[in-house]
């Protein structure tokens, strides 16, 4: 399975399907990386990987709907089959949505629907909650909503702070990013109206 991944910054999702594709336990391998930030690590990532990547500054196009005109035909060339949002800090129009029709996935950091939104972690702690975790999903026109594929639970310490929680969100982030990518190569994920259905097998 060809991947795509579009990112903003760190990039340590996208590590996380770097190695894994490397070693062989995911059968899919990064086709290539699309950057909005010249500056997101990301890059040298992709660089160290021999991955090609790009950067597509929004900021040359009269509107969103051009650069990500730009971003498709960049996909389009590698022939990515499933699109990865990994930290990827923009909004995709229906233009994006429609050329990868449920073939965008995204990872957010709490158990959606809560905390939506940048800031998820502090979120989390402001409220008080005993437990978040992460989500991943695919992307539809809404911001962090769209059918969950799958979460991961992460317990909240008395003493944490959002530096400690995302830590132990991030290592999560990486188990279930790279489990839903391969239930999706299966061909395991069946959409049920909002719904995700995770088959044994093949369907
Ligand atoms: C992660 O916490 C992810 O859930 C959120 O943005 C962060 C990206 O981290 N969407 P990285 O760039 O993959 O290190």
């Amino acid at each position: 399975l060809r991947l795509g991944v579009l990112a903003s910054g760190r990039g340590t999702n996208l590590q996380a399907m770097i190695d894994s594709t490397k070693r062989g336990d995911l059968e899919a391998q990064v086709a290539v990386v699309v950057v909005d930030q010249p500056e997101a690590q990301a890059r040298e990532r992709a660089r160290q990987a021999g991955i090609p990547e790009f950067f597509v500054d929004y900021g040359a196009f009269p509107d969103r709907e051009s650069a990500e005109r730009r971003i498709i035909s960049i996909l389009e060339r590698h022939e990515v089959e499933l699109v990865c949002l990994a930290g990827f800090m923009r909004i995709l129009t229906p233009v994006f949505l429609n050329a990868y029709k449920n073939r965008v996935m995204n990872i957010h950091p709490s158990l959606l629907p809560a905390f939506p939104g940048i800031g998820a972690q502090r979120q989390a702690l402001e409220h008080g909650v005993r437990y978040t975790g992460c989500t991943v999903h695919f992307v539809d026109q809404a911001v962090d909503a769209g059918p969950i594929i799958m979460q991961a639970v992460v317990p909240v310490h008395h003493d944490d702070t959002v530096e400690s929680l995302s830590e132990r969100i991030l290592e999560q982030e990486h188990c279930i990013y790279l489990e839903a990518i391969q239930l999706y190569l299966e061909g395991r994920l069946e959409l049920e109206g909002r719904r995700v259905r995770i088959h044994p097998e093949k369907f």
